[in-house]
């Protein structure tokens, strides 16, 4: 099913660390990407709270959010000043369009739509145009590991910071996907866990994992 403009809609609210309430629409009947992932609420607060502490310079960056479903973590970083990117299936371009569209006065840098599907529109942007790229829950399909990775590796250069949240699942399946995953990441990226002591003191769970990933030098 699609999340297309007949759906009815359902608020989730996210409070920004300023106390500003994001809004965002959810789809009551869609794919998995029409609801907000708690994952997506863990980075995002991470995002938050390193841009807060100056770790991490969102304002004025150009941010890629892929797989984003309501979108978001890029509106948060957005809202902290970034030229944010924000992709899906052609089929979420409505859900995230209204999502930019009702939260626009809390927008600082900007906020846009694109389709990028995986694996294809590899020519959309060139290697080094994002300096991060955000992507919360995107390890899900059998089908989509192979076209994720063809796409990671076709938009970072060395220089590129991608973040990447995932929750664990218990399920064989869930557990065997994430090692295939990992194991053919490992091939051309490196990457490293964020201690729960470096996330967000409530909004952060064992469950949920937060890694940089970056380019092999
Ligand atoms: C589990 S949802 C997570 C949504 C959102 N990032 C969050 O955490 O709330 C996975 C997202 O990946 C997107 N996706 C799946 N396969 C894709 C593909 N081949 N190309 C682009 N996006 C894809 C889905 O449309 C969906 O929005």
């Amino acid at each position: 099913m699609q999340a297309n403009s007949e759906c009815r809609y359902f608020v989730r609210e996210y409070e920004l660390n300023d106390g500003q309430i994001l809004k965002i629409n959810q789809n009551e009947i869609g794919d998995v990407g029409c609801v907000v992932w708690d994952a997506a609420i863990v980075l995002s607060k991470y995002i938050e709270s390193q841009s807060f502490k100056n770790i991490l310079t969102l304002d004025g960056s150009n941010i890629l959010e892929i797989g984003a479903g309501t979108g978001l973590c890029g509106i948060v970083s957005s809202c902290l000043g970034a030229q944010t990117t924000i992709t899906d299936l052609p089929q979420f371009q409505n859900l995230i369009n209204k999502n930019i569209n009702e939260n626009k006065h809390l927008i600082k840098g900007k906020a846009k739509f694109q389709v990028l599907e995986w694996g294809k529109d590899l020519e959309l942007f060139k290697k080094d145009e994002f300096q991060c790229i955000l992507m919360s829950d995107c390890i899900y399909y059998d089908e989509s590991l192979e076209p994720l990775l063809t796409t990671l590796n076709q938009l970072c250069s060395r220089d590129t910071k991608i973040f990447c949240s995932f929750e664990r699942r218990d399920t064989e399946h869930k557990k065997r996907l994430e090692k295939e995953f990992f194991k053919a990441l490992g091939k051309d990226f490196k990457f490293y866990t964020i201690p729960i002591s470096e996330q967000d003191k409530v909004y952060s769970c064992d469950d949920i994992v937060i890694l940089v990933v970056e380019k092999k030098q």
